[in-house]
């Protein structure tokens, strides 16, 4: 089904076509001075030197657009206003309410590897991972809804020196029937006992070449040390309702026998360099602040391999076992250089070559009201259990229901990410994320009931059969027309992964709807208007609870 902004931009473009040399990107856009803006004139009058009016004019004169609007008018220095007929509007939601899709239409599936979550084994995961679990939770639930094949990737960090240290104390803590719960506690204690014990650093030293040596008694030790941490982080993604499964937990240690393969690979096709010792590769395009070529460092001067020789094994097995065709790593954006000269060493490899692309969702940083990295109170990293232990305690102030309270505490935390734009740094604030009024998903969440409960107090059903309803009312008009761009909305995110442009796009919607209820009785009206109304009301609800859904939020029936 094309949409109504779709229909105009082709009807558009062929206008524009009659009347100038090549393709012309309409642009039609959403507008406060119409239902709808194209602004191609101006541009265009500017590159050939004509009249901007003239050219605007003489493209409304070839245009195809009666059937459509019932406006179209020219403003100010040539803008193009189109204003859709009634008519048109109460036949597109009527269509749009028997679509189980509401519009948005299914893709040509692709398998496409999402990389996300990615915390570090033994070790309190920080805010940054929220992030990326949000975000990336958000990119699966949106790829998949289309129609996508998504594999999703949990690449933990679950192997390099650090684990002789890590083993070591775990050795200690057994001996002493010591609880191991405390994965938050656990690499800080270790750290110190590191750092203060010669004799714990030469132990750690040697548990980590038994470790490489894949000795059995250390590698039993590993796997206990790695599944305690699973546990711990499954019960945390499972409270964050996330599609995180057990089985995505696909972690560095995963590609230490395919390191060499790379290494030998790379050695073959000529593009190792060795450099201070190390084995590094230069792809072309990078420098540094000197000016010099930068090394991708592939095998450290000791022999050890680094987390960039793990990213490039991971790429070949994501495109060759997984057969991915499409890579999307929603890591911060501290990591962006590293990511783009791995993306840039696998091409150089022919190991990442098109149709098959890599791109980077990344994401700033987590700030504090202080507007400083967000920390506890006692300086340190904020344990990801106790945010979402006390966004639930003060949701509960705000709803009765557990389980109501339970989904407004972590809408909250998800949405205040999620609606803010992902490149930029956010605050982290509690009675902001959960205030009642604004763009908070608290708001979003009892718009959506209380559309429902228009249904159950008036034992009323939607029609949901296609056929067109009234639209008259201004209020109405608004209303249609917001509805009608959800599709639009949703393929834009799709390209961007800009969730912000969604979480704005419903709130718009919410506040749109509460003019429309202000000025439109429901209940009450007169047949046709009743049901047309209550087509409005349901097309509401379920495109709310269909776009929170999508930014991994629950929409509760009653709050
Ligand atoms: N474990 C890393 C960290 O905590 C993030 C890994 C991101 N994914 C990747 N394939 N490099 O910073």
């Amino acid at each position: 089904m094309a949409g109504i902004e779709q229909l105009l931009r082709s009807r558009l473009a062929t206008a524009f076509a009659l009347v100038v040399e090549g393709h012309v990107d309409p642009a039609v856009q959403r507008s406060g001075h119409a239902d709808f803006q194209s602004n191609a004139a101006l541009g265009l009058a500017r590159r050939t030197g004509s009249d901007p009016r003239a050219l605007a004019a003489k493209v409304l004169a070839h245009a195809d657009l009666d059937d459509l609007c019932d406006e179209i008018a020219i403003a100010g220095p040539g803008f193009i206003n189109l204003t859709v007929a009634d008519g048109v509007l109460g036949r597109m939601v009527g269509a749009m309410a028997a679509d189980e899709r509401l519009g948005v239409s299914t893709v040509e599936p692709e398998t496409v590897v999402v990389d996300y979550a990615a915390p570090n084994a033994a070790k309190e995961m920080h805010v940054g991972h929220l992030r990326s679990i949000v975000i990336g939770d958000a990119a699966v639930r949106l790829l998949e809804w289309l129609g996508h094949r998504v594999v999703r990737q949990n690449h933990l960090g679950d192997w390099g020196t650090p684990f002789g240290m890590l083993l070591e104390h775990l050795v200690d803590l057994d001996e002493s029937h010591a609880d191991l719960t405390a994965v938050g506690e656990f690499y800080p204690a270790a750290r110190r006992k590191f750092d203060a014990d010669a004799a714990f650093r030469q132990r750690s030293r040697q548990r980590v070449v038994l470790l490489q040596a894949g000795d059995e008694a250390t590698m039993r030790l590993w796997h206990r040390l790695i599944s305690l941490s699973q546990q711990y982080l499954m019960s945390l993604y499972d409270r964050l309702d996330v599609r995180l499964r057990e089985t995505d937990f696909v972690g560095e240690s995963f590609y230490n026998d395919r390191l060499d393969g790379v290494v030998a690979d790379l050695e073959q096709l000529g593009l190792l360099r060795t450099s201070d010792g190390a084995q590094c590769v230069f792809p072309p395009g990078f420098t540094g602040r000197d000016g010099a070529p930068l090394p991708l460092i592939i095998r450290k001067s000791d022999g050890g391999y680094g987390y960039a020789a793990t990213d490039l094994a991971a790429i070949r097995h994501r495109v060759g076992a997984l057969g991915a065709t499409r890579l999307l790593y929603v890591v911060g954006l501290p990591q962006r250089q590293h990511l783009d000269m791995v993306f840039a060493v696998a091409a150089q490899a022919g190991w990442l070559t098109p149709p098959v692309r890599a791109a980077q969702v990344g994401f700033g940083s987590v700030l504090g009201a202080d507007g400083k990295m967000l920390a506890s109170r006692k300086g340190g990293t904020v344990k990801l259990a106790d945010l979402l232990d006390e966004a639930v305690e003060r949701a509960a102030a705000l709803v009765g229901n557990e389980e109501v309270a339970a989904a407004v505490a972590i809408g909250a935390v998800k949405y205040a990410d999620l609606s803010n734009d992902r490149v930029k740094d956010y605050v982290f604030d509690f009675d902001r994320m959960l205030a009642l009024n604004g763009n908070t998903s608290v708001y979003l969440q009892y718009a959506h009931a209380r559309v429902r409960s228009i249904f159950q107090r008036g034992d009323a059903t939607p029609i949901r059969d296609g056929s067109p309803v009234t639209v008259e009312h201004p209020a109405e008009h608004a209303l249609a027309i917001e509805l009608l761009t959800f599709p639009v909305v949703v393929d834009q995110v799709a390209e961007s992964f800009e969730f912000h442009q969604l979480a704005g796009y419903l709130y718009g919607l919410a506040t749109t709807f509460t003019a429309f209820y202000s000025k439109c009785p429901v209940l009450k009206a007169e047949e046709p208007v009743r049901a047309g109304r209550l087509v409005l009301c349901d097309l509401t609800a379920r495109v709310l609870r269909t776009g929170l859904g999508l930014l991994g939020i629950a929409a509760p029936d009653r709050m």
